[in-house]
């Protein structure tokens, strides 16, 4: 079977705490395909996932926004509908931010930085909510992130996470280990020439935090926090309120 022209560059290792650069070189690599391969292989359903986490966020969407892991801006292009003051898109991989660029209005108060989650270069309590949107399973050493998340938020701010948690139960489990380990890297392979990227994405899901484990995480960085599954129960949302 061939399919899109084959992409070739480093892949992480899912978990491995020193995977850092391997995932930006994973992603500025998958940056001009990365779009039209969430399109199938979510079956469009991320759309609607996106639209019910910016809707978490409440009225702190109107305030200044950070997305973060902002790849290449679907939730900064779709956060403008809020009429937000700003928002801050930050990605480590420069190409992934290249490539939405066009979505986004010259005119819009976005700004594009490019930098890593564990590290941001954004003042203490500097925003008012959050949203990050299936990035978090891709940073090693989440905790640090989360620090970060807690100390630029201005109290009463929101985070809000969509994510693909580690299945808990027996229907998630069978849905994600047959999508994951078959359908993604074949799918993804054939529709964006990269299959390996595809491998990983769906590697790291087993690798990452379940999602009771991730709320105990942000809740012991001074966070209210829920969580809850949504359809089919594949993705999650965890979202918190900073205390
Ligand atoms: C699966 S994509 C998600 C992009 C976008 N949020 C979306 O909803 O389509 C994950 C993004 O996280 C970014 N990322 C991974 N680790 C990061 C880190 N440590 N710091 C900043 N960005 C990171 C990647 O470069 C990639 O663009």
């Amino acid at each position: 079977m061939s399919g899109a022209p084959e992409l070739e560059a480093a892949v992480p290792t899912p978990g491995a705490a020193d995977r850092a650069p391997q995932v930006r070189e994973m992603f500025d690599t998958l940056a001009p395909r990365y779009d039209l391969g969430n399109r199938v292989l979510s079956l469009g359903l991320d759309q609607p996932w996106r639209r019910k986490a910016m809707a978490a966020l409440g009225d702190t969407a109107q305030g200044d926004v950070l997305d973060l892991c902002a790849g290449t801006l679907d939730l900064t292009q779709a956060l403008l509908a809020f009429g937000p003051r700003s928002i801050t898109a930050v990605d480590f991989a420069q190409k992934m931010l290249d490539a939405g660029r066009s979505k986004i209005p010259d005119d819009a108060p976005v700004t594009l930085v490019c930098a890593d989650a564990r590290t941001l270069p954004l003042e203490d309590d500097s925003v008012d909510a959050i949203i990050c949107g299936f990035g978090l399973r891709n940073v090693p050493e989440v905790g640090k992130a989360l620090d970060e998340c807690a100390r630029v938020l201005r109290p009463g701010g929101r985070l809000v996470v969509l994510e693909f948690f580690q299945p808990t139960t027996w229907l998630s489990r069978l849905l994600q280990s047959t999508y994951n380990r078959i359908i993604m890297p074949m799918v993804g392979g054939l529709v964006t020439g990269f299959r390996e990227a595809y491998a990983y994405l769906a590697g790291s899901i087993e690798a990452f935090e379940t999602r009771p484990d991730f709320e105990a995480l942000v809740a012991a960085r001074g966070f209210t926090v829920e969580g809850r599954d949504l359809f089919p129960p594949v993705a999650s949302i965890v979202s918190g309120t900073r205390t």
